[in-house]
């Protein structure tokens, strides 16, 4: 196979950058999207030749060898299950679903269909985050003892991240996902699970800071206690203002690292009108800006899809990290860390 056709669900946000990471791969034809809105404008935009209101429908009539999931998170599960159904490849944005149940289920389903299943976790492709790694590897800051990480902004642009039932929950889900996500790579793996969480969150609605209106809370925090006695901290909140900031630290034995992901941009502008864009998440661009270089290449979306249609390419499993099982144990931490701010105590993690 020389060309993968991509079929992807959802066209807004996430289906944008999707296609964005896509068309700059020329072993990729996007052949169709299907959506409940927007259909027009991002067909236009990408030029889609086909265009489909219902996604099972589109699977069930083009010719295509993998769909990305870019919808609701509580619609991944069905998406995830149609597109194993119809024997596609599937790319699964983040958090791979609202339950443990659904995820392990579309796991289940995906290996028993045949068709690989990727865990969009972009972080595991950003280049900083490699670079990072590498370092780690050489001995570079000895052995990692301690990794702190967050992604926070001023609050979601989609309604959908405002309910719990179509969301799962708020900033933990829907954020913190990223850095438990990135942790559970750098430090864990089937040898050294996450055996026990501590976590407090601010729980929603009126006991929000600052989004009342937000069903699930608006900050959390996450601690995640490895096997062998390592610790990460993870963040997410909605508090955040001037922009998205993605930060990791990590502290080794005879070194440590701090890496930024949206604020590390090698610009510095001043600009009395503004300018066309800076950085996600930023209410306006006057003034003293960073405005990022390549946002899709630094955050990992660009890597992470020419890897996933790479592993298509060449019929290899995607690696551990990025691959369903990742994905379901991201939503076990995620559980048992809601389980341990309602219960307002330590919660050991089943593995
Ligand atoms: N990896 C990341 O950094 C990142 C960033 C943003 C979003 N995401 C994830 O991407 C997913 C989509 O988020 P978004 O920000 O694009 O949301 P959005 O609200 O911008 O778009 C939602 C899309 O879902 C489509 N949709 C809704 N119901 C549908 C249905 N029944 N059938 C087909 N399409 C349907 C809508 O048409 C719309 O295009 C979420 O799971 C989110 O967590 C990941």
């Amino acid at each position: 196979m020389n060309q993968v056709k991509v079929g992807i669900v959802g066209s807004r946000f996430a289906a944008d950058f999707h296609c964005d990471s896509y068309s700059r791969n020329d072993r990729v034809k996007i052949a169709a999207v299907a959506a409940i809105d927007n259909l027009e404008e991002i067909s236009t935009k990408w030029n889609i030749p086909k265009t489909y209101e219902n996604y099972r429908e589109m699977m069930d009539k083009e010719d295509i060898d993998l769909v990305s999931v870019c919808v609701p998170n509580f619609l991944h599960h069905d998406v995830v299950l149609a597109a194993a159904e119809a024997k596609k490849h599937v790319v699964c944005e983040k958090p791979l679903a609202t339950t443990s149940a659904e995820a392990e289920e579309m796991v289940n389903t995906c290996a028993d269909a045949g068709v690989k299943l990727f865990y969009a976790e972009d972080w595991g492709f950003a280049p900083a985050l490699n670079r990072a790694l590498e370092i780690i590897n050489q001995g570079g800051i000895g052995e990692v003892l301690y990794v702190k990480a967050r992604e926070v902004h001023c609050g979601s642009h989609s309604p959908f991240a405002k309910k719990k039932d179509t969301c799962g929950g708020g900033a933990l889900i829907h954020l913190a996902i990223h850095p438990i996500g990135f942790m559970l790579y750098m430090l864990g793996g089937a040898d050294n699970p996450v055996v026990e969480v501590t976590a407090k969150t601010t729980g929603g609605l009126d006991r929000n800071y600052v989004h009342k209106d937000f069903e699930g809370e608006d900050w959390a925090v996450g601690l995640m206690k490895f096997a062998d006695g390592k610790r990460a901290l993870a963040e997410g909140n909605y508090i955040t203002v001037g922009g998205m900031d993605d930060c990791v630290e990590i502290y080794g034995s005879h070194g440590r690292m701090n890496i930024d992901l949206t604020f590390g941009s090698p610009i510095r502008c001043y600009s009395r009108q503004g300018i066309d864009y800076a950085i996600e998440k930023t209410d306006f661009t006057h003034g003293w800006t960073k405005p990022a270089v390549d946002e899709f290449e630094s955050l990992g979306y660009v890597r992470e899809l020419r890897y996933f249609v790479d592993c298509v390419i060449n019929d290899q499993q995607p690696k551990p990290g990025v691959d369903g099982a990742a994905g379901l144990a991201c939503i076990k931490v995620v559980e048992a860390m809601y389980q341990s701010a309602k219960e307002g105590k330590s919660v050991v993690v089943e593995t």
